[in-house]
């Protein structure tokens, strides 16, 4: 449907709720597999490319200039390419949409939390490892009945502790429940937060 779409799909068991994973930065559309697996075995799990490549080839979900700031229309019309693929994903492998965990590593986790207050996406959970904000909302969308697991490291070069702190206040401001895992780590998935993120979901 979509040229520009890399899709990977692990069917798993239909009655588990289906899990989609945003990568960071230069990865892919399975690179969380792993991870995935993990925290959520035997889900059916679908991963999707982001389709804008940063400097050499590194995929990504959305513009990053130079200098670091974003694009704020490309990551908009980049949300709203997401998600209309997700549906047209989910429909064909008759997924529920409304029942998707997002798994999101940075860039990825990025799009999520930006698309939560932005757009209107299907998800209501979500594991977000180390995500920022990357642009406030000022008219806060109902996020009522929305539970995020978020992730922040002390060590992390690229996300702020201010940022960090923002972005969860707004998802909290905006309705959601939001648990938050710190750790004396930098910006990558660590065992700690994936087994407190495991904990976590064993509760949802
Ligand atoms: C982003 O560009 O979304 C953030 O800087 C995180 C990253 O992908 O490096």
């Amino acid at each position: 449907n979509d040229a520009d779409q890399h899709v990977a799909y692990f069917p798993g068991q239909s009655d588990l709720a289906p899990v989609l994973m945003l990568h960071g930065t230069g990865g892919d559309e399975q690179d969380l597999f792993s991870l995935a697996n993990f925290l959520l075995p035997q889900h059916p799990t679908l991963g999707i490319r982001g389709r804008i490549t940063e400097g050499a080839g590194a995929n990504r979900y959305f513009i990053r200039h130079a200098d670091g700031s974003f694009d704020l229309d490309n990551i908009s019309s980049e949300s709203d390419w997401l998600w209309d693929s997700v549906s047209t994903l989910t429909a064909e492998h008759q997924l529920d949409a409304q029942q998707l965990i997002v798994l999101g590593f940075s860039n990825g986790a990025n799009i999520a939390a930006y698309s939560l207050l932005h757009k209107q996406p299907p998800f209501k959970t979500a594991v977000l490892l180390h995500p920022m904000l990357i642009e406030p909302q000022s008219t806060l969308p109902d996020l009522t009945g929305v539970n995020l697991f978020a992730t922040f490291g002390d060590l992390d070069p690229i996300v702020t502790e201010t940022n960090f702190d923002e972005l969860i206040t707004e998802l909290k401001t905006a309705g959601a429940d939001v648990t938050v895992f710190k750790n004396h780590q930098s910006h990558h998935p660590s065992q700690a937060e994936l087994a407190a993120a495991k904990d976590w979901l064993s509760t949802k």
